[in-house]
């Protein structure tokens, strides 16, 4: 089935960069729903520092997936300084913890993080 890809290309950078346009952040939508099912996108974004750090900032620590789990059930204020203690989010399933550790981590090595601002 030969489509023109081209034009298939173009409609897909299209979408690419009205996304980008209208998001302030590059979240894709699986885990904006659960950034805001949990409430994580009212104090964290991917590439700028809110209520808590970067998230790009967060997987420069090189945690593992599950470290980044139990910090989400543990929140350990010590790693930030200058930051607000983050509440522990227990009630996070376990498998949406899993996914949004494994996202986070995700944004390490990818595009030389920015300098922290
Ligand atoms: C009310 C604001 C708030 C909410 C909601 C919140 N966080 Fe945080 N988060 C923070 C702050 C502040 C820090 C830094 C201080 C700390 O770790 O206690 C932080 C730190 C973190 C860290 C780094 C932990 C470390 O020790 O390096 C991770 C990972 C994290 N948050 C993930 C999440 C996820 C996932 C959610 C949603 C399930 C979430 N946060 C919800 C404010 C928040």
């Amino acid at each position: 089935m030969k489509k023109p890809f081209g034009l298939l290309f173009a409609t897909a950078l299209m979408a690419v960069g009205s996304l980008n346009a209208q998001a302030q952040d590059d979240i894709p939508e699986d885990m904006k729903a659960l950034m805001t099912k949990h409430t994580c996108i009212a104090c964290h974004r991917v590439d700028q520092r809110l209520v808590g750090p970067a998230y790009k900032e967060v997987a420069k620590k090189k945690y593992t997936d599950a470290q980044i789990v139990e910090l989400i059930y543990n929140p350990k204020p010590a790693n930030w300084p200058g930051y607000p203690p983050m509440a522990a989010m227990k009630q996070v399933p376990k498998d949406d913890a899993l996914k949004l550790a494994k996202w986070i981590n995700s944004m390490g090595g990818k595009a030389p993080a920015k300098k922290k601002a």
